[in-house]
């Protein structure tokens, strides 16, 4: 009788005491995970890249992490991660983000705030890139690991061989060389084409788009909130546009269906096209020892139409950790390794990548490698941004869409821009309220 009382006392005490512990457990940190999930995405020179610094950092500091291999695309990349995170999943611990929806990714509180690692030295940034993209309501979300500028890659050689003694400055320049160009390849090279750049239906034809729009004088205006883009400059620009395709067809037909980086930049470098649109990373790649067009290349600020400027929009990727994470500090850790001054020459070395951080442009090996740095600094220096606004890729998916259909021939630029602007009104409506 008393035993059964005895042992019935221990088991509520043996209870209590798994309770107890249960809700302490509850109550303090859980410890962090020992894995953390690093999502990137890229050309596959790159990710690969990617994985050689990844193994350094886990034998530098025995924090394991493992590389969510992202495509290219930067709207695939964007969709790919926001399903994480709004299922608010702890992986992908640390990311890169487009400059393009870091403002949709801080506004929808994705991202952990940095401001509290005040190890962190700001001011080897570009302040003009984290004013405008790194910080959100005071605090900071995210750190530059790369700058992107549109740049032209032109064939030094070809331009050598039928007497044009500089890259165009003017598109009726550019239009002009290629014509000529292209007519005399054509005789040895059936697809040989005069000029590439990115048209898909994707964010890479805006930021095409805004360049030559820009360079009419022309753009995205806001103003006593009105967005307006039917103006005669962006309609011309956006012709202009579609007669390379389809008028002197100097660029191939498939600009509209397929062309976005990674096409543009193997077209390119296979030898069959004398100019390309392209970001910075195309460099080390045309340069690399397998590539067709290694020692033919030069490299120029994007051309202007006669009343405009040159323009060549900012890109690039920064680097953020997910509110949703287990292992904040070991991303941390992470992130600084990303951007310290070693790993970033290397990225400008390896991928020829224009750095976040100011420090590396003046380092002698770099200036050496990459003299474009300092040759394109006006460039660099000038870079036009997209709209920073957290419902900036409603507004791009409206015009990728309609700028897309005057590419392939389905709507003309009047029309396309005056719908694109109708609907691009109701988002801008709709989120000003
Ligand atoms: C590059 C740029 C990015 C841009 C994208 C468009 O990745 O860095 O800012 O949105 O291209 O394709």
């Amino acid at each position: 009788m008393i035993s059964t009382r005895l042992s019935s006392l221990r088991l509520a005490e043996s209870i209590c005491l798994l309770l107890i512990l249960l809700f302490l457990s509850g109550c303090g940190q859980k410890p962090e995970s020992t894995t953390i999930t690093f999502a990137v995405g890229g050309a596959p020179a790159e990710l690969d890249f990617w994985q050689v610094l990844i193994g350094e950092f886990q034998d530098r500091t025995g924090i394991k992490v493992d590389l969510l291999r992202q495509p290219t695309d930067t709207d695939l990349r964007r969709q790919g991660l926001i399903t994480s995170l709004k299922a608010g999943r702890s992986d992908p611990d640390v990311f890169l983000m487009d400059v393009a929806w870091l403002g949709q990714f801080a506004a929808s509180d994705w991202l952990e705030p940095l401001d509290t690692h005040n190890d962190l030295d700001l001011d080897v940034f570009f302040e003009k890139v984290l004013n405008l993209a790194d910080r959100y309501q005071g605090h900071l979300i995210a750190l530059p690991v790369y700058v992107d500028g549109g740049l032209l890659y032109y064939r030094q050689d070809l331009l050598n061989k039928y007497g044009f003694d500089k890259p165009p400055q003017t598109w009726s320049e550019l239009l002009r060389y290629s014509l000529v160009i292209q007519k005399g390849e054509r005789e040895t090279n059936p697809d040989f084409y005069g000029f590439v750049w990115q048209g898909a239906q994707y964010e890479g034809l805006i930021c095409n788009w805004l360049e030559y729009a820009g360079s009419n004088a022309g753009g995205i205006v806001f103003e006593d909130g009105r967005i307006i883009l039917h103006t005669p400059a962006n309609v011309q620009a956006t012709q202009f546009m579609h007669a390379l395709i389809h008028i002197h067809k100097v660029s191939p037909p498939n600009t509209y269906t397929e062309m976005k980086e990674e096409e543009a930049r193997t077209f390119f470098q296979q030898g069959n096209a004398l100019f390309e649109r392209n970001w910075p990373y195309a460099w080390a790649l045309h340069q690399s020892e397998d590539s067709p067009v290694r020692g033919k290349v030069g490299l120029a600020g994007l051309p202007h139409f006669s009343v405009g400027p040159s323009v060549s929009t900012l890109g690039g990727w920064h680097i953020g950790i997910s509110k949703h994470s287990d292992a904040k500090q070991k991303s941390f850790e992470f992130m600084k390794f990303v951007l310290s001054f070693e790993t970033q020459k290397r990225l400008a070395l390896e991928l020829s990548w224009n750095p976040g951080r100011r420090d590396v442009y003046t380092d002698q090996q770099v200036i050496a490698a990459l003299p474009h740095f300092t040759r394109l600094r006006g460039v660099f220096e000038n870079l036009r941004p997209r709209p920073n606004l957290p419902y900036y890729t409603l507004i791009s998916q409206v015009l990728q869409r309609h700028l897309n259909a005057v590419l392939s021939g389905n709507s003309s630029a009047t029309e396309a821009l005056s719908a694109a602007e109708r609907e691009a009104q109701t988002i801008v409506d709709r989120y000003a309220q």
